[in-house]
């Protein structure tokens, strides 16, 4: 049987399964998950043409707790270590297969994966040594284009041990750019904390790559608000922003020398500016979520700013339906006082823990 298989954080996968069950179904589609707690992925079991069809109309930007999802060609749990390309290239030649995917060959990019989990980083070794005998594989058997392509479908080995793996794909236009849908950054070593990371790859993860120069550029003002001691404000200092950092806390002396960063010591939920001419505002005060959400809501509906990033802490149970709560508020007031068209879009980042990040701006 095909289906979806997702990459999530571990210890999130019943998370992830409850998201794709609901999103499926809105999409008529009514298979169902299968997970373990703290594997790393969920597959999601749906017949060979559904499985194409969610490949497209599922939205991976839309969802919250899948880094990446994949549609599944083959699953091989006994592969022996003498001749494993041999047994993937047999394993994709069922001629069911070749029909229902039809569509996909040739694909024009080859990404051998595992899970987020310590026995995945184990075995990426491994992946990474099999990547060019696989896809050299794959290329004599028709599966994958002689050159690379970014307009072709990809092709996902999604390794679960070295004798098991899934092959699947993703469309070029609903997938994440990174392998395992996890973007690489170098932590800064001169950023004042670690959490510096988790707004860089938000930068990353909801601002197409395309527009990071006119949406996150030099000159822009922005506004940090819980913004000791500078992880975050590092950032926007770093894309040559002028920052309004909120917080009774210090702020790292190397950003203050900067001169790009005012120090303004007040409570984050009074705060406002003076001009409206603040294009940034980020906010991680550990706070209750639906209190963030409503002030970050309000920023936006004074134009206060014209985009924003936050932080929601997740609950302890139940985190989806939480959630999905939570933005639901949100929309419904940004619809029924807001002036227009929105967007908004939450992730559990790679770099979030209990927590997800959410993005919102006027269209
Ligand atoms: C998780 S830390 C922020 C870390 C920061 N983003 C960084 O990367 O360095 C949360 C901060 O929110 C601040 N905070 C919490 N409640 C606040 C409030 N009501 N007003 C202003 N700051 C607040 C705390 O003082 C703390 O420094």
């Amino acid at each position: 049987m095909s289906g979806l298989l997702a990459y999530c954080r571990p210890g999130f996968e019943s998370d992830c399964a409850a998201e794709l069950q609901e999103k499926t179904a809105l999409l008529g589609s009514y298979g169902y998950c299968q997970t373990k707690a703290q594997q790393g992925y969920v597959v999601y079991r749906c017949a060979a043409e559904e499985a194409e069809h969610l490949a497209k109309k599922l939205i991976l930007n839309e969802l919250i707790f899948t880094r990446q999802f994949i549609a599944i060609l083959a699953e091989v749990d006994d592969l022996s270590s003498d001749d494993r390309v041999s047994a993937i290239q047999l394993a994709l030649l069922d001629e069911g297969l070749q029909e229902v995917f039809s569509a996909i060959k040739p694909a024009g990019e080859l990404r051998v994966e595992t899970p987020d989990t310590n026995d995945g980083k184990e075995l990426s070794k491994f992946c990474r040594k099999f990547t060019v005998p696989l896809r050299q594989g794959l290329r004599k058997a028709g599966w994958m284009t002689v050159k690379e392509s970014d307009r072709r479908p990809t092709l996902h080995a999604f390794f679960i041990s070295s004798m098991h793996v899934v092959i699947g794909f993703s469309f070029s236009f609903n997938q994440s750019p990174w392998l395992m849908g996890i973007p690489r950054l170098r932590s800064p070593s001169d950023a004042p904390s670690r959490s510096t990371l988790k707004l860089d790859e938000a930068f990353q993860v909801f601002v197409p790559a395309h527009e990071r120069e006119e949406r996150i550029s030099s000159g822009m003002n922005a506004v940090d608000l819980g913004a000791a001691p500078g992880g975050w404000t590092y950032q926007l200092v770093r894309r040559g922003m002028m920052v309004q950092a909120v917080d009774n806390g210090p702020m790292a002396e190397s950003l203050m020398e900067t001169g790009q960063v005012k120090h303004i010591r007040e409570d984050g939920f009074k705060y406002r500016p003076k001009k409206k001419n603040v294009t940034w505002l980020v906010c991680d005060m550990v706070e209750k979520p639906a209190r963030v959400g409503e002030l970050m809501t309000d920023w936006l509906l004074a134009e206060d700013c014209k985009e924003a990033i936050f932080n929601l802490k997740l609950p302890m149970k139940r985190r989806y339906a939480a959630v999905a709560e939570y933005l639901e508020q949100i929309k419904q007031k940004l619809m029924e006082e807001g002036r227009g068209r929105f967007e908004i879009q939450a992730k559990q980042l790679y770099h979030d823990r209990e927590e997800i990040t959410v993005h919102m701006r006027w269209l």
